[in-house]
């Protein structure tokens, strides 16, 4: 049921995520383009992963709790779980209001982490994200590139519990991402450059995305 009302209403908002290594200004870029749509009269709805809503955000506190050391198909399965409860009651109702969202990380962050990172089998990933994101995929992706070493020193100062993983980790992590940026809907940014020149690339490509401004109509 749940599904067939998701098709009947097909999402018609602009969905936009960002995603790169921990530490690559992914957050700082997503928050500065909220502020800039709303400059501009939009209202978008600004959700990060994992979390988002009140189960999504425990959900986060046990993944990234350094204390807990979590099996690799555990942890892909909690991502899913987050995400699955994120899609369907926050992110594709806003789509279907025809709202812009933005989103710190999505499941491009599954398939680089856990596929990548882990080693997890890709098809499984793959089909997992599809479940959990009822299909809607975005409609743009910025993944932000740094190499480790910058990443380690944007990072604060008490690792979580994917923060202290190895450089080999990451290294892995960020091929990862390289890899998915083939894909159309996808723009890599070199995110060593400044934030300012990072922010006006990201919302060159937003704007050509936009849907025209709802104006209150004459009475
Ligand atoms: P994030 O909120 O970006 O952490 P921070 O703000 O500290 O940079 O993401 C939380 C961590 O979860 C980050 O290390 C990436 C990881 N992650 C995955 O491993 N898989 C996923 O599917 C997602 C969404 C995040």
């Amino acid at each position: 049921m749940g599904r067939l009302l998701y098709v009947m209403t097909k999402p018609c908002g602009i969905f936009i995520t960002f995603e790169g290594i921990d530490g690559c200004g992914k957050s700082t870029q997503a928050v500065r383009l909220c502020r800039k749509l709303r400059r501009r009269g939009y209202d978008p709805l600004f959700v990060r992963e994992p979390g988002g809503t009140v189960v999504s955000e425990k959900i986060r506190r046990i993944l990234l709790d350094r204390k807990n050391q979590i099996t690799p198909l555990a942890e892909l399965l909690l991502y899913e779980a987050a995400r699955a409860h994120l899609a369907r009651t926050v992110i594709i109702p806003a789509l279907t209001q025809g709202r812009a969202v933005v989103c710190d990380r999505y499941y491009d962050s599954t398939t680089a982490y856990q596929g990548h990172g882990r080693g997890l089998d890709t098809r499984l990933i793959e089909t997992l994200n599809k479940a959990a994101s009822d299909n809607v995929a975005p409609d743009l992706t910025f993944i932000l590139d740094v190499d480790y070493r910058t990443s380690l020193s944007r990072r604060g100062k008490v690792p979580d519990r994917l923060e202290k993983e190895s450089r080999a980790f990451f290294n892995r992590v960020r091929r990862g991402f390289m890899s998915l940026a083939k894909q159309k809907r996808v723009v890599l940014l070199d995110s060593q450059d400044d934030i300012e020149s990072v922010a006006a690339e990201v919302w060159s490509r937003v704007e050509s995305l936009l849907p025209p401004k709802r104006t209150p109509r004459a009475r």
